[in-house]
């Protein structure tokens, strides 16, 4: 079950600069693309003639032409020409169109009812405080839940395990870390603190003069994203009010369900602080590349497997508050769709 009322990220803006994207999201096959003035759209990846992709054809004047016969659609989803019928045009032939709207790097859908479709909802990120800071970002395509991406995240216990060789710590660190988790209107979110902790291989750029305060602020924004706002400092100088000067990074995390059982995981870093690169230390996409081979192995194990087996430790505090908040506006979202008697 997904939430349907809630903007996806379906493609970063430069997928679009190399045509037709062809995506399947909330298990709907979605073509993507750039009218000839420049609009985006999504629309059914489905032809209404016979079936075919529309991602198989190209853009044309009113919108996108399918590959097969040659009907044209525009970005609304209507079909505005039929080769050979002299203008006549079945009432029916018309695909399904969805919302779009360009935000930050990213376009997003909008897959629930579309009167809702609301701008102001889409995450403000990156904000004004960091628009300037150097940006990367990129995109896996993960088989595993795409709820299995957000409670990764919403559980940094991982990082010492998991992400040893870069991001990681001590264990010992991670374990005696403050963990605030807060509801908020739109998710939950949570601050892991941890001081006087060992310097992560990856942060080891920074030059500190010893041990680090260093802390983990994730917002999760239902539907799917998740904000991060990670940093350290040199031992004792957080609690006297010390946030710049080393690690120093934000981080938007996409994750738009493909089916139940894979997704696309948009990742965009703001870099506070760009020192350049430890030689040995390894990129963004290195290091979740790692999650996404443990969820995957996670997926395969657990498919078929009852869920109510599993067991939750300390740590899974706000990754539990996370799947009753979701878990919650989907069960609302239902209800409100469900006929009544
Ligand atoms: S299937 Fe698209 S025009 Fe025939
Ligand atoms: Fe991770």
């Amino acid at each position: 079950m997904f939430l349907r009322n809630g903007w996806y990220v379906a493609a970063s803006l430069d997928d679009l600069d190399h045509g037709l994207v062809a995506r399947t999201i909330l298990n709907e096959p979605i073509v993507l693309f750039r009218d000839q003035l420049g609009k985006t759209a999504a629309l059914e990846d489905r032809c209404c003639h016979r079936g075919a992709p529309l991602s198989l054809g190209w853009t044309s004047e009113h919108g996108i032409t399918c590959g097969y016969h040659g009907l044209e659609f525009d970005s609304a989803g209507t079909c505005v020409q039929v080769p050979g019928s002299k203008g006549k045009i079945p009432e029916r032939a018309r695909v399904r169109s969805y919302p779009t709207s360009v935000k930050g790097d990213y376009v997003w859908i909008w897959m629930g009812d579309a009167g809702k479709a609301d701008e102001a909802l889409i995450v403000n990120y990156p904000n004004e405080a960091i628009r300037e800071w150097p940006r990367e970002y990129d995109r896996l395509h993960i088989k595993a839940s795409y709820l299995m991406v957000l409670e990764n995240l919403m559980d940094l216990s991982h990082l010492a395990y998991l992400h040893k060789g870069s991001i990681g710590g001590a264990p010992d660190d991670s374990a005696r870390a403050s963990m605030d988790v807060k509801s908020t209107p739109t998710g939950v979110k949570f601050l892991q603190l941890m001081r006087d902790a060992q310097v992560p291989k990856n942060y080891e750029r920074y030059n500190y003069q010893g041990k680090i305060d260093r802390w983990l602020e994730f917002e999760f924004v239902a539907p799917s994203c998740i904000l991060q706002y990670s940093g350290a400092v040199d031992a004792g100088t957080y609690d006297r009010g010390k946030r710049t000067g080393g690690h120093n990074l934000r981080v938007l995390h996409a994750i738009t369900p493909e089916t139940e059982t894979s997704c696309h995981y948009f990742f965009h870093t703001s870099n506070g602080n760009p020192v350049g690169k430890e030689p040995n230390s390894k990129s963004v996409t290195e290091i979740f590349a790692e999650d996404a081979h443990m969820l995957e192995q996670q997926q395969q194990r657990l498919d078929g497997h009852d869920l109510s087996k599993l067991v939750d430790i300390p740590s899974d505090i706000a990754r539990v508050q996370l799947v009753r908040f979701l878990n919650q506006k989907i069960q609302n979202e239902t209800r409100s769709a469900s006929p009544t008697i």
